[in-house]
């Protein structure tokens, strides 16, 4: 009988499933949009019970789409956004708030806060994080602080917390299993890297009771199985990462050294750096890519806030494409932007300038500047911004990126791709299989439930779809000192 994976991808906006055949080939796929809630500006929260009802219903679709039955499904998969914070009651199993966003702003003045009384080193050094209100901790104390009642639930041992991996575990094993992944839990601020255990300095900093927490279990092997009532046989969960490792593993980046991009709203960078944690000098986050049985692996993770988003205000805000696709066209006509830049710090700047008071910068305007060199300015930022990440990751790790493997919407364009190739000197690798990130989550159960024996099996089915190579006539030096002088009039305009 054949054997078939099923992939939950539980993302921002919305739940998709995937069945992976055993050849790593998609099937089927469903996916369901939910909505966003905005209560304040800057705040932003999910309907935890609207997460669940969403994944179970894409998985149900996914499944009859595919004409198979439970039995036919060997092993499930989660991945899921990161960060994003669901505490609930161990008894009815109700979330006692709506999920706190990884986006979610309410917390910064409490992360400047304790960044003046000085933790900012010590949870750097044991983390490998950043203070900011992007993690899960913060997050938590809101709760317990603002919720009326909670913070004694949480002291008599009431409720438990969770990324929203855990909470699908939770429900899909009816409230037996409350875990998490050590990648999810490594986008805590309560995980120490090192140890690989929940950190009591750090519980005590962010006042949050011992027994709320999930116990942290691999990203491969017998995690979990579904209750009788979910599907009508119970299936064992054999892999779960957060999903930008989830798409680190699907991009079979392996070995240390090995990276890969995945271009949406904004980048996220992952680079892998083997089996020892290096804490970052150049302000990227240290993170677990995985852990598989005894072997752990780390990663470097830099974050870009705007690159597909750039090409979305080019449409809906200024007007010049009317869809997304279009500034392919555009942006070629032109074979240089001669001299005019675009930093579309539009939400601050990330990894590796960290300047949340920038904002967005054109400059190099001339008589002949048109709507092309604003489009190829857009498209080169993206890549400008992607080399940042990657030199601050040479640096760091002592390692030449030799290949960057590329996943995300953004990758259909070409002469992005081509670009990105240019600017970083730098092979860019685009895959067979874009679903990089549902990809990985069934990669890891598929090994967790022995579907395949290793990795490198796991390899021989990835493959390349298409390579760039970059172009050695094009004035990349010029172009980078033009950037960075782009770089420093936007930081100088900042309010900081
Ligand atoms: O850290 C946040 C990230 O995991 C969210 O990913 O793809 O749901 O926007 P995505």
């Amino acid at each position: 009988m054949e054997k078939y994976i099923l992939s939950f991808d539980q993302g921002t906006t919305s739940s998709r499933a995937i069945i992976f055949n055993k050849n790593g080939n998609p099937v089927s796929v469903a996916q369901k949009e939910f909505k966003q809630i905005f209560p304040k500006p800057g705040w932003v929260e999910h309907d935890p019970g609207e997460i669940w009802s969403s994944q179970i219903s894409v998985a149900a679709e996914v499944v009859s789409k595919a004409k198979l039955k439970s039995d036919d499904i060997q092993a499930i998969g989660i991945t899921n956004q990161r960060e994003t914070t669901v505490v609930w009651d161990r008894e009815t199993g109700e979330p006692i708030y709506n999920a706190i966003v990884w986006q979610d702003r309410r917390t910064s003045d409490y992360c400047d806060f304790l960044k003046k009384e000085g933790h900012e080193e010590m949870i750097r050094e044991k983390t490998g994080l950043v203070l900011d209100a992007y993690f899960l901790a913060t997050k938590v104390r809101w709760i317990l602080e603002n919720v009326l009642g909670a913070k004694e639930k949480a002291k008599a041992g009431k409720l438990a917390l969770g990324t929203i991996d855990s909470w699908l575990v939770w429900n899909l094993s009816n409230g037996k299993d409350h875990i998490t992944d050590v990648t999810n839990a490594s986008r805590t601020l309560l995980f120490n890297i090192h140890t690989l255990e929940w950190d009591k300095e750090l519980l005590e900093l962010f006042k949050i009771p011992e027994s709320m927490l999930p116990r942290v279990c691999d990203s491969s092997g017998e995690l979990s199985m579904t209750s009788g009532e979910i599907f009508s046989k119970k299936i064992p969960i054999t892999g779960i990462a957060g999903d930008q490792h989830a798409a680190l593993f699907g991009q079979m980046c392996t070995d240390k050294g090995m990276a890969k991009n995945t271009y949406g709203t904004g980048c996220f960078l992952l680079m892998n750096i083997g089996d020892q944690p290096i804490i970052s000098k150049n302000k990227l986050i240290t993170t677990i890519a995985w852990k598989i049985g005894d072997e752990v692996n780390y990663a470097f993770e830099g974050s870009i806030f705007i690159a597909g988003a750039v090409v979305q205000w080019l449409r809906d805000g200024m007007g010049l494409i009317s869809s997304a696709s279009e500034i392919e066209t555009l942006a070629a006509k032109v074979e240089s932007t001669d001299g005019l830049y675009l930093v579309p710090a539009f939400a601050g700047l990330g990894a590796p300038h960290w300047n949340q008071h920038a904002r967005g910068t054109i400059v190099g305007i001339t008589r002949g500047s048109n709507q092309s060199h604003i489009a190829r300015a857009a498209l080169e930022s993206i890549a400008y911004q992607t080399y940042d990440v990657v030199k601050a990751m040479e640096a760091d790790s002592g390692i030449n990126i030799k290949e960057l493997r590329v996943d995300g919407g953004a990758t259909v364009n070409s002469l992005l791709m081509q670009i990105q190739a240019d600017i970083l000197n730098t092979r860019i690798l685009r895959p067979e299989i874009t679903e990089t990130t549902a990809l990985g989550a069934a990669y890891l159960a598929g090994l967790g439930a022995g579907i395949w024996k290793d990795i490198d099996e796991i390899k021989s089915k990835w493959k390349v779809m298409e390579s760039f190579n970059p172009n050695d006539k094009i004035p990349v030096q010029e172009m980078l000192e033009g950037w960075q002088r782009a770089i420093n009039t936007t930081n100088c305009w900042s309010k900081n």
